[in-house]
């Protein structure tokens, strides 16, 4: 399928929707882009590349990197991750701790950030690196030797993760987080730099819809954690807005603050939007309205 036509009719749609919502003030590099960029990028199974806007340009995939962290915590640990985080959504905003207190300090996924501080504390436990290992995963996910972090947007958040480190020490509290947490910050904050295009981000979660092979067809994980990863971004990808977004877009799909959302029809296609303002729930207006025409107009969601 050509999905040229269909992309260049999105973006003109939701282009006037990219000059709204607010972009993540928190983060100092982060709020400097502004609004008004737009990018969409698709990516079949087959190999076939379609873009249209600012498609090309890099971004910081914050909490988009949450899955890639994920995926090679699955490679390094196993099942054993889910013994300290669950896999149910949690309905509250994604940086919450109320959960933590009334649950023994497990989060409810890996997606909301005190699941990710759990998950890049295995991570750490099983391969301590100053984050090669994980670049060197991400790497290997989109076959991809120039992807990097941005570490002036990493030590920008850590200046400021004061929410985060909270987290991270209450769950050190519960015994939940077994390494020391200012380390784990550190590793969270550079993960969630990692700095990509809409095109990048198509190859780099390639794997997640060809069962775990990358797009030169190079194992990346199983396709039994493929299919998992998949389960846990339709339910907890978007946070307390999976409800709507299963509605509206229909695809497993995780979100980020730098407003880039990335989408997979397994077995089909990968689909990534970029578009800086958000909504009051940290995900982006505009790329949320791109997906939900993408799988509108081509009848293709998981649905
Ligand atoms: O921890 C934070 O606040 C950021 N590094 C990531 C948050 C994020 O991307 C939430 N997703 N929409």
């Amino acid at each position: 399928m050509d999905y040229t036509a269909i992309l260049a009719e999105i973006a003109d749609e939701c282009r006037p929707l990219a000059r709204s919502g607010r972009v993540a003030d928190y983060i100092a590099p982060l709020a400097a882009v502004g609004l008004g960029p737009f990018g969409m990028a698709l990516r079949t199974v087959e190999g076939e590349e379609f873009s249209v806007g600012d498609a090309a340009v890099p971004f910081s995939i914050q909490s988009i990197a949450k899955v890639l962290g994920l995926a090679h915590a699955m490679e390094l640990v196993g099942d054993d991750i889910w013994s300290r985080v669950g896999r149910e959504p949690s309905g509250t905003p994604f940086n919450s701790l109320v959960q933590l207190e009334t649950e023994r300090g497990i989060p409810r996924n890996p997606m909301i950030n005190a699941g990710a501080l759990v998950v890049v504390d295995a991570t750490l436990a099983a391969a301590p690196s100053n984050g090669d290992h994980l670049l060197a995963f991400v790497r290997r996910a989109a076959d991809d030797e120039t992807l990097g972090y941005d570490l002036a947007v990493a030590e920008a958040e850590r200046e400021t993760a004061h929410g985060n480190r909270a987290l991270a020490h209450l769950l050190k509290a519960y015994g939940v987080l077994q390494g020391d947490p200012d380390a784990v910050i550190d590793a969270y904050c550079r993960m969630c730099s990692l700095s990509m295009s809409c095109a990048e981000l198509c190859r780099a979660f390639t794997f997640l819809a060809r069962a775990g092979l990358s797009p030169s067809g190079a194992r990346v994980v199983s396709p039994r954690h493929a299919k998992r990863i998949n389960a846990v971004m339709l339910t907890c990808g978007v946070y307390d807005e999976a409800g709507d977004f299963a509605y509206r877009v229909g695809l497993p799909a995780k979100s980020g603050v730098g407003g880039g959302i990335v989408a997979v029809l397994p077995g089909v296609f990968v689909a990534t939007v970029w578009s800086p303002g958000l909504g009051p729930k940290g995900n982006s207006l505009a790329g949320t309205m791109a997906l939900e025409l993408l799988t509108t107009k081509t009848g293709a969601s998981i649905f």
